[in-house]
């Protein structure tokens, strides 16, 4: 247990500014990706998280190359497990992907990946990345099930689903808890890092940091929104300080 206070990484998750761009159907170049990007980093994130979905609602092909090419700092290629974007992430070559469900009435991602059942095809595309360097992580629930499959296919870390402890209240949140908190004691035991996210906003930050083992916490939504009044650069600067021990 000595490492449980590790610094925690902060990886800002950039979508909703692709949102921004995308909402007067693409005819804009501002709001900038890239200097979303380079002002997080400069904030001192170290990661920046884009999820490039099949419907192509928020982030876009050209915005991947551009990140890939320029890397203000890790670049974490969130990606449901296609042929098509194994192909853009293996000629991209992200420092990491994150393997989540996706679906395409959903507001956001809604559940965690079903690592058991798809489970032979994500091993094989795990292999691939790996032979690239990349590093892979699987986007789940707070079930052992779930996490000891990533073991088996290889998966460098599991990304813990916070979405439900955030929205949940009394018992169903105090559950929860203890669903992701086994989770990332397992998620160690076998080898793998700790990682969360999802619909954290900045008290979430005072309880989820407490995860055991936790290494990275993907954020987004909540920075991007503080970010409206205060700008990127603080909204980064603060989320930082919230989440050191
Ligand atoms: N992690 C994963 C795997 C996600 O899919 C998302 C949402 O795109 C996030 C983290 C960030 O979630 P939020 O925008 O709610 O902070």
């Amino acid at each position: 247990m000595k490492n449980q206070k590790k610094k925690i990484r902060l990886g800002v998750n950039i979508d909703h500014v692709a949102t921004l761009r995308q909402v007067r159907g693409g005819t804009t170049i501002y709001p900038s990706i890239l200097e979303a990007a380079e002002i997080s980093a400069k904030a001192g994130a170290q990661q920046i998280t884009i999820h490039l979905r099949e419907d192509r609602r928020h982030i876009q092909d050209k915005d991947v190359e551009l990140l890939c090419k320029k890397r203000p700092c890790l670049i974490n290629l969130e990606m449901a497990a296609t042929d098509e974007m194994l192909k853009i992430a293996l000629k991209r070559k992200p420092d990491w992907v994150c393997f989540v469900p996706e679906k395409r009435q959903e507001l956001t991602t809604e559940g965690g990946l079903d690592v058991v059942k798809l489970e032979k095809k994500l091993k094989k595309m795990v292999e691939s990345l790996h032979k690239k360097n990349i590093k892979v992580s699987m986007f789940i629930a707070g079930d052992i099930k779930q996490v000891e499959a990533s073991a088996r296919i290889g998966a460098d870390a599991v990304e813990l689903h916070t979405g439900h402890w955030v929205l949940w209240k009394a018992d169903k949140k105090r559950k929860e808890w203890q669903s992701l908190k086994a989770a990332a004691l397992k998620t160690h035991e076998l080898g793998m890092n700790v990682h969360a996210g999802h619909g954290l906003d900045f008290i979430d930050c005072e309880r989820i940091k407490k995860l055991p083992f936790l290494e990275e916490l993907n954020i987004g939504h909540s920075i991007i929104c503080h970010s409206v009044f205060m700008g990127l650069n603080k909204a980064v600067k603060a989320f930082k300080k919230q989440i050191k021990h």
